[in-house]
């Protein structure tokens, strides 16, 4: 796989933009992180900020605002209906994605949930290149499944595929023979797929999606979260597009979707959400949710500030400069673990490094996290909150099995344009350090699990005291140093 890169040398990503805001940072001795984890439940979904150095849990309304978005949030324009903020918005939506109507909403989930309440029935089917846990939650509470449909690659831990993220054609075929048409509400593809590493898909395998969609007449939703990371994959990966500007390729696949949805927590670096299409029948069912569960049609949830904040974002990810910054710095932590032999998932996807649990912690069986163990872990010996993507991310089926995931990650996302290398590096250290000392790290039990999304808030405990163990030989090796 060749790939143009944007680095200074030979691996150094280099920032395009300076830091004219900073936030103090904290970082607590080893003995503190380790009764905050306890306190958490080993659940790092449940520490406190202030008990946090790094926080990579997520890139979910934490990237760094640029000084062109936190202007034009003093210019909003506050009013119930018809503000002036929303038009400005719905005009860069039609402008980027050349769509007609523009629904706004509090977040992506409440875009998913707006579209399973108007799309989705009893028995309904909805294939899509890998679910989203939100997505799938939603689905499935308005009586509907969905069915996955991703390549060989896509689980592949180690790979040099650059698009494991495509949807299998031939499968989809199948699915939409075997359940019949009529029971398929929509097909959704979801860009830089979250739960298998980030991972985009090509724009050859949406048109061919696309092509499948004509032929039996079902409509494609497009996932556009996290299109940014599935952008700049396009532009430097897939052949055809190398000439093609990040707008192009854009309005490209937009114009492939029926409906396109996203969470502007990531996509546009501010926070709220929205869907948009130029099929008036669909908008108009959509329409009556919105005001119902979001708020009245001219924000949806959304605060004006925060609307201003999206039109310039959505602006700025059209521009490779920004877009480069999040995949070339997870490129850089996943090369430097990769050199210290710690099992992570390649080629380097968006969204964050993800590190293979079931290789780092090949003595955990499944049933006792071995991803939830490890995000524990990291934490303890680096201030540094990961986020578990196994096993605890699952839901138990109706007779309360529990169905073990296909992989075990731990998720140490890259919020956009917020760390510094040196930072990036130290987190690539430490972790590197407990890889060496991995056999010190032991498994977890729910003490507390909730029904429904059950890793948001379930607390968890130690099958043995592995983390005093830990800890002391941390300190062994550190000293008091933190
Ligand atoms: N779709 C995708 C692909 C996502 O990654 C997310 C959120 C959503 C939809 C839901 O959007 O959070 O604004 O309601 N992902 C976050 C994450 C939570 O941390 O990966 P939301």
């Amino acid at each position: 796989m060749s790939e143009v890169k944007f680095y200074y040398g030979e691996n150094i990503p280099l920032e395009m933009h300076k830091v004219r805001i900073v936030q103090k940072l904290n970082l607590p001795p080893v003995e503190r992180r380790l009764e905050a984890m306890k306190e958490a439940g080993y659940n790092t979904f449940l520490l406190k900020n202030k008990d946090i150095f790094m926080d990579m849990l997520t890139d979910s309304g934490v990237n760094a605002m640029s000084d062109r978005q936190q202007a034009a949030m003093m210019l909003a324009d506050d009013s119930y209906a018809g503000s002036e903020t929303f038009t400005k918005l719905e005009n860069k939506i039609e402008e980027i994605f050349g769509k007609k109507y523009f629904l706004p909403t509090h977040q992506g989930r409440a875009c998913e949930n707006i579209i399973a309440q108007s799309l989705v029935k009893k028995d309904s089917v909805v294939p899509m290149n890998y679910h989203f846990t939100t997505t799938q939650a939603h689905i499935t509470l308005n009586g509907g499944s969905v069915k996955e449909i991703f390549t060989d690659e896509a689980l592949k831990l180690t790979s040099d595929c650059p698009f494991k993220g495509n949807l299998d054609i031939d499968k989809l075929i199948d699915v939409i023979e075997s359940n019949g048409v009529e029971n398929i509400p929509f097909v959704r593809m979801e860009a830089g797929t979250n739960l298998i590493g980030g991972q985009p898909f090509s724009l050859e395998n949406m048109k061919e999606v696309r092509k499948v969609c004509d032929q039996y007449g079902l409509t494609l939703i497009l996932d556009a979260s996290l299109l940014a990371d599935n952008l700049y994959f396009i532009k430097i990966r897939e052949e055809q597009c190398k000439d093609m500007s990040i707008r192009e390729i854009t309005r490209e696949m937009a114009d492939l979707a029926d409906i396109i949805y996203f969470s502007a927590r990531k996509l546009g670096c501010a926070r709220g959400g929205g869907i948009c299409t130029s099929n008036e029948e669909m908008y108009m069912k959509m329409r009556e949710y919105i005001t119902l569960y979001e708020g009245f049609l001219t924000y949806g949830g959304m605060s004006v500030r925060e609307m201003e904040a999206i039109t310039v974002g959505l602006d700025e990810t059209m521009d490779m400069d920004m877009i480069n910054q999040g995949p070339q710095f997870i490129a850089y932590m996943t090369e430097e673990l990769q050199k210290k032999g710690v099992p992570v998932i390649t080629p380097a996807g968006g969204l964050g490094c993800h590190i293979n649990a079931m290789g780092f912690v090949d003595h955990i069986p499944q049933n006792e996290y071995p991803a939830g163990v490890l995000a524990a872990a990291i934490y303890i010996i680096s201030g540094v909150r990961g986020m578990e993507r196994g096993t605890m991310s699952e839901q138990r089926d109706e007779n309360g099995n529990e169905p073990l995931a296909n992989m075990e990650l731990v998720r140490l996302a890259m919020p956009r344009r917020v760390f510094t290398l040196s930072q990036v590096k130290y987190a690539a250290d430490r972790i590197a350090w407990l890889y060496e000392n991995r056999k010190l790290i032991g498994g977890l039990k729910f003490v507390d699990e909730p029904k429904v999304l059950r890793f948001f808030f379930g607390k968890l405990d130690t099958l043995s005291d592995w983390p005093t163990e830990l800890m002391k030989k941390f300190k062994e090796d550190f000293g008091d140093s933190l």
